[in-house]
């Protein structure tokens, strides 16, 4: 395990949580090149892994990330970005098919707060401050801070965030619906790691339908979403994992759910 800016561990009773929290503490977690292609490998790890049910992205207690690495960007022109795709590799996260969790405690700024937005779910420390500064650096966000920000807390808001680089709050962020739930600094990671062992409780396959429904909730019309959700929604019926869900609850004991 050759980690270098990430440490992975395993929470829960059960060990089923994979835990990647970002570590370059002295440049406040800054996303460098080699700090992505960590996280993407564990993710292509995780993914494969049967014994990881969910999966949780976190910081240190002061930031989760302050943004894309600006030393490593400063000196790159056009020809460089274009032709070489930079930062395409960021939305491997998006990608993940297990539910992930994002636990945000300090700055989530710029591709941080992308990077969180990629995740699942948000939880926040109260002292966490979200925000778009790239406009300050003379650019704009490129892993989804004006789309996946608009489609979440609307236009003006965006607006507001990504034309002048100001912070948002955990509060306003929760408020605003980034946020799913604020909890003071050091509950944050237990509160994280109870909600993803409840999901991790439940049937992975499942849980897996849902969050590719819901996901496609964001690129199809009401009616491709609606038919989508159905066609999901008939293939549990031919799990294992349904038939027992249903069963357990008719028969008054807990499920025991087997689909891998
Ligand atoms: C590289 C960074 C960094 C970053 C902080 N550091 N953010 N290095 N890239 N994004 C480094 C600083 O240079 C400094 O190093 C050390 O971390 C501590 O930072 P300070 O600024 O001294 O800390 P503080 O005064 O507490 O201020 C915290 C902060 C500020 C408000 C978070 O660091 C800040 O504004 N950072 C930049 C935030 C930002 O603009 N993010 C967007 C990046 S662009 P030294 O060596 O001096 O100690 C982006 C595009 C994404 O994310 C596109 C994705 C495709």
């Amino acid at each position: 395990n050759d980690l270098k800016h990430l440490i992975v561990e395993f929470k829960g009773d059960k060990s089923n949580i994979g835990l990647i929290r970002l570590n370059r503490p002295k440049v406040l977690n800054a996303l460098c090149d080699d700090l992505m292609n960590e996280v993407n490998s564990v993710l292509d790890r995780f993914e494969k892994d049967p014994s990881v049910n969910c999966v949780i992205l976190t910081g240190s207690d002061k930031v989760f990330a302050a943004g894309a690495d600006i030393k490593e960007m400063k000196n790159l022109d056009f020809k460089q970005v274009y032709k070489g795709s930079f930062l395409s590799h960021w939305s491997r996260i998006a990608k993940f098919k297990k539910p992930i969790i994002a636990a945000v405690n300090g700055f989530a700024l710029g591709g941080g707060c992308e990077l969180a937005m990629m995740c699942d779910i948000i939880y926040a420390g109260s002292k966490a401050q979200f925000g778009q500064p790239e406009i300050i650096l003379g650019t704009i966000p490129g892993a989804g801070g004006t789309q996946r920000l608009t489609k979440t807390i609307g236009k003006y808001k965006t607006m507001e965030l990504v034309l002048s680089g100001r912070r948002m709050s955990a509060q306003d962020a929760e408020k605003a619906g980034l946020v799913c739930k604020v909890f003071p600094p050091e509950e944050l990671l237990n509160e994280a790691i109870k909600l993803a062992e409840t999901i991790a409780s439940l049937s992975p396959m499942v849980v897996q339908m849902a969050k590719e429904s819901i996901n496609a909730s964001l690129e199809l019309s009401l009616n491709e979403g609606l038919h989508f959700e159905k066609l999901l929604f008939h293939q549990t019926f031919a799990t294992e994992d349904r038939k027992e869900g249903m069963a357990a609850f008719v028969e008054k004991r807990p499920p025991k759910f087997t689909d891998q």
